[in-house]
């Protein structure tokens, strides 16, 4: 069964502005799925769509085959929420936001309590609980969202960017108790711009451009439709680049150059001439993310 269902949505703010034109995505249950996408593209208004916050003007959504329309509440139910912006009551205490979620779903304050309990500690806000929240840090805000979001045990994890604001450090921790909910049986969508963390976290991706989805495939698949790659080469000396003309190369130092090849085509007949010019190869590697670069085409086509 699909987690998520959405069919031919589209969304036209009362001010006119087409956020969405037709969408149509399949989220499997128990994917880790990443929507990626520039600013105003569309992905905020698909989930608050997803979570109620929006209305659509047209198509269809079903979440566990479940309809939003006819069936809004049992919906509900089946999803937990990180909004992209905090939107807790600021001088409430950590614990009682949490507490008040629970309440929202009707859940008894023991089974409430003790859930709250568990979650705020492997959040890492333990120590934090009885702190009103506006003295949180972001990264602390954030990992607060994501315990409230799970508090009733949704089956199905929405983030809009979920890393927005944490650092580096606490970012791999989220990442990590991610993961380790995803293993758990529980789907993720979420949404991000820390491309690298969707290469080595997610398991699908969606490229979301101006409202319509441009590529929708494995994260794997996504990497591997990027042919050029940006190559660094450690040479013993730098000689004879004349004869490598035809490349897009860079001298940078007497000891490396850079070069953007097409690593399917490309990489061997250039490593074959640079070997010609007599230059003595000790190193090469690619710079930088290569989903990044992916993304950054894609955005620019
Ligand atoms: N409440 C709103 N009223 C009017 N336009 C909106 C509203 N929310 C978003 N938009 C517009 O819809 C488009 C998509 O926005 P959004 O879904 O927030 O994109 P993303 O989350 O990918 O940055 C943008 O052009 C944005 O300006
Ligand atoms: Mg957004």
């Amino acid at each position: 069964m699909n987690a998520i269902s959405i069919k031919n949505l589209a969304k036209t703010y009362a001010n006119g502005t087409v956020a969405l034109k037709g969408i149509d995505l399949d989220v499997a249950e128990g994917d880790f799925f990443a929507m990626l996408g520039a600013n105003g593209a569309g992905k905020t208004t698909i989930i608050s769509i997803l979570t109620g916050l929006v209305v659509k003007s047209a198509g269809q959504v079903k979440v566990f085959g479940v309809d939003i329309d006819a069936s809004h509440q049992e919906a509900k139910r089946l999803m937990g929420v990180v909004p992209q912006e905090f939107n807790f009551n600021l001088f409430e205490k950590v614990e009682d936001i949490v507490m008040t979620q629970a309440g929202y779903y009707g859940i008894p304050r023991a089974i409430a309590k003790k859930e709250t309990h568990k979650l705020l500690k492997s959040m890492d806000l333990w120590d934090k609980r009885n702190v009103v929240s506006r003295q949180l840090s972001g990264g602390m805000k954030r990992r607060l969202m994501i315990a409230r979001a799970l508090v009733h045990k949704p089956k199905l994890l929405i983030l809009d960017e979920p890393t927005a604001s944490v650092d580096v450090e606490l970012r791999h921790g989220m990442w990590e108790y991610l993961n380790k909910l995803n293993q758990q049986g529980t789907t993720i969508l979420l949404t991000t711009h820390y491309l690298e963390e969707v290469e080595q976290m997610c398991a699908h991706a969606a490229i979301i451009k101006e409202g319509k989805i441009i590529k929708n495939e494995s994260v794997k698949k996504l990497v591997q439709t990027l042919e050029l790659e940006d190559y660094l080469i450690t040479v013993k000396h730098v000689q004879g680049v004349d004869q490598l003309k035809e490349y897009s190369l860079k001298v940078i130092d007497e000891y490396t150059l850079e070069v953007v090849l097409n690593r399917k085509s490309e990489l061997n007949n250039f490593l074959m001439k640079l070997s010609q010019t007599g230059m003595v190869m000790t190193d090469i590697r690619t710079k930088g993310f290569r989903l990044e670069k992916l993304f950054l085409n894609i955005l620019q086509e």
